[in-house]
């Protein structure tokens, strides 16, 4: 066992740091491949598109619903598989579910899209593992190519998840022209571009953690973000919870005001994920500093300018640059999250590959 992960402590640090790999042979290996295409004219030509998955799959899926809303113009409904059942009388024979699963295996989502069958909808897989339960039970299938995840908490699976469905949707948006061959390419561009970014993003989240876990005292904290970053969000506070045993909510940001505030207290931890369609989240950030939070902006949007004014508690996260790239703000902003919660791991004595009560993969009801 020690000899397969590679001089790392654990498999999780070693996964992490196997993202720009993985992001790499996810974007090569389907960026010649007719599958997307095929993929985006299937959605295109559907009525209604549905995405469906758990855990961190179903973050993913929020990613790619924000995105296609920005580029396509596209409203898309994530469900969470579990929750399928209580919508799938809705669907129609015209509708097409997404199902996102890094192992293809997960029962919730397996139940997910027969539920979903029954009603005549077509599916697609977007999954890590070829010919697995999910994949034999779709219409088609697109994969991602993570390599094997050893750690119970999904890292690279994530982002390549994301890398793909970004991938897809620049291919839908093009297919339904609401971007130009131009705007595709310059996407794709990007998006190849992303592994460095990536890496860069490690190194940059790396040397703050030091700050970061000094930072991070309470029992409980929040991770806010508003568009792209509360998906953002609600990965980081996943990852938190799952491997410290240490309470994070994510919400919206703008929910703040109707009820979470009221448990900021003195030095409470709060994590603003900035992506740069997040209007007015400076405000939420001046908010919570009022109240005397330790806030802390994890940027790639330059939310400094309008922050400026406020020296209330308000720290910054500095990341590499996404000159505002939607696209690219995933893989900016999550390795710091996931290195977090790792080292608080270590830090509180738990080993991170096998946190209790939780499967790598949840096969039964
Ligand atoms: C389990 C794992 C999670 C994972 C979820 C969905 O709960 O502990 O890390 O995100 O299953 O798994 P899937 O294989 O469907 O992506």
């Amino acid at each position: 066992e020690a000899a397969s992960k590679g001089g790392y402590q654990h498999f999780m640090i070693k996964e992490i740091y196997e993202q720009p790999n993985a992001i790499r042979e996810t974007f090569e290996g389907n960026i010649e491949d007719p599958a997307l295409i095929k993929a985006a004219e299937m959605i295109s030509s559907s009525n209604r598109i549905f995405l469906t998955a758990a855990g961190t799959s179903y973050h993913a899926s929020l990613v790619f619903s924000k995105i296609l809303a920005r580029r396509a113009r596209l409203f898309s409904y994530p469900i969470i598989s579990s929750e399928m059942s209580y919508v799938s009388s809705s669907l129609q024979s015209d509708d097409l579910v997404i199902a996102v699963s890094q192992s293809g295996e997960t029962y919730d989502t397996l139940q997910a899209i027969r539920e979903a069958k029954k009603m005549g909808a077509k599916i697609i897989a977007v999954t890590n593992v070829l010919g697995s339960a999910i994949v034999r039970e779709s219409d088609f299938s697109l994969y991602t190519r993570a390599g094997p995840e050893i750690g119970v908490a999904a890292t690279k699976t994530f982002l390549s998840q994301i890398m793909l469905l970004e991938m897809l949707s620049s291919f839908i948006s093009y297919e339904i022209k609401t971007i130009d061959k131009d705007e595709k390419n310059n996407i794709l561009n990007y998006l190849k571009y992303a592994p460095n970014l990536l890496q860069s993003s490690l190194e940059a989240s790396d040397t703050l953690i030091p700050f970061l876990i000094n930072f991070h005292k309470k029992n409980s904290s929040y991770i806010l973000g508003r568009g792209l970053g509360s998906a953002i969000a609600m990965e980081g506070a996943l990852k938190i919870k799952e491997i410290t045993y240490l309470h994070a909510e994510s919400y919206p940001a703008g929910e703040s005001k109707h009820g979470p505030i009221a448990l900021i207290e003195k030095d409470f931890p709060v994590y603003i994920v900035s992506t740069s369609d997040a209007y007015e989240i400076a405000g939420n950030a001046i908010e919570m500093a009022a109240r005397n939070a330790k806030v802390i902006v994890v940027k790639p949007a330059d939310l400094r300018l309008e922050l400026k004014e406020d020296k209330r508690n308000i720290y910054f996260a500095e990341m590499p640059p996404s000159n505002n790239i939607l696209e690219l703000e995933p893989f900016i902003l999550t390795p710091l999250f996931q290195i977090l919660a790792y080292r608080l791991a270590v830090e509180r004595g738990y080993n991170p590959d096998k946190p209790r009560n939780l499967a790598k993969t949840v096969t039964v009801e």
